[in-house]
């Protein structure tokens, strides 16, 4: 069974994350599957706006930690380019059309950054938004080393990257993460609302304005990432994110106070 579910409806293309026995942890299977999702929405002229969304209670826990191991990016001799998740996020940076994420629950890691590449974020007043890759033994991923001190400031970002604290849904709009915080049964509608809106919106100025806003930092965003990537896939390997992993799946936390 897909655990992604695709569908286009009134001018709105659909990515619903569905994977709830596992917090919408996302596989390389699924990755893949939005990857082709977006470019379809690109593709289709009948999208006018897209609306990625979760499970009640869940937007997604991010990397699916065990698949992530068995098939880290880059691994069995591919470029880290190629992988899956890096298709996934190249995708949701090349798409010309809206982005909305209804943000329906707790958002890890990946789960966070991918807000940082949508146009309109909104959040249910239950979750709670997490980057906790330096916690993981491993650095920030798809420029938000970039994006979110520049949203925020050094000294809020150093709390959410460094120390990697969670945080609420009204803090997520206070550092400007995201548009507004909706209630739980609520938050899916207004973001579908609000993609809808597109459709008595001129696609084409839509699109001009959408890639404008972008463009002054497009080539810094690929630079960090690229950057971003090669660490980040050479940090899967390190003894901190082992022990991170196993502590994780051994339901312990991690020591790593041999480390230096
Ligand atoms: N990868 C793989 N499995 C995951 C997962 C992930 N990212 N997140 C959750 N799961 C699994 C758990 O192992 C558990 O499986 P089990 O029922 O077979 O034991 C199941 O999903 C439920 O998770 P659980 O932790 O019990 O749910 P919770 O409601 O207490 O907490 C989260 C939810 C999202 C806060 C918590 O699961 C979490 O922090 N997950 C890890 C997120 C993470 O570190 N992501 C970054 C990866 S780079």
């Amino acid at each position: 069974m897909s655990h992604i579910k695709a569908a286009t409806l009134n001018g709105v293309a659909t990515i619903e994350i569905a994977r709830p026995e596992k917090k919408n942890a996302l596989t390389v299977a699924m990755y893949q599957a939005m990857a082709d999702a977006l470019r379809a929405a690109v593709a289709d002229p009948a999208v006018r706006a897209v609306l990625i969304t979760g499970q009640p209670g869940v937007f997604t826990s991010g990397n699916d930690i065990e698949d992530f191991m068995a098939r880290p990016p880059g691994s069995g001799g591919s470029h880290v380019a190629e992988s899956p998740v890096f298709q996934f996020m190249q995708a949701l940076l090349e798409c010309d059309k809206p982005v909305v994420a209804a943000v329906t629950g707790a958002a890890v890691g990946i789960g966070t950054t991918m807000l940082l590449h949508c146009d309109f974020v909104y959040v249910s007043d239950e979750a709670r938004l997490a980057m906790p890759f330096v916690g993981l033994g491993l650095v920030p991923e798809y420029a938000s080393s970039l994006l979110v001190p520049q949203l925020m400031g050094h000294r809020r970002a150093a709390e959410k990257l460094l120390l990697a604290e969670p945080f609420t849904a009204e803090q997520a709009v206070e550092c400007g993460i995201a548009n507004a915080v909706l209630p739980a049964t609520e938050v899916v509608n207004h973001a579908r609302r609000v993609a809808e809106r597109f459709n008595a919106l001129p696609p084409g100025a839509v699109r001009e304005a959408k890639r404008l806003m972008r463009a002054p930092q497009h080539d810094q965003v690929l630079k960090v990432i690229a950057e971003e990537g090669a660490l980040f896939a050479a940090r899967l390997r390190s003894p901190e994110a082992m022990e991170a992993f196993q502590a994780f799946f051994q339901k312990r936390k991690p020591d790593f106070s041999k480390f230096s």
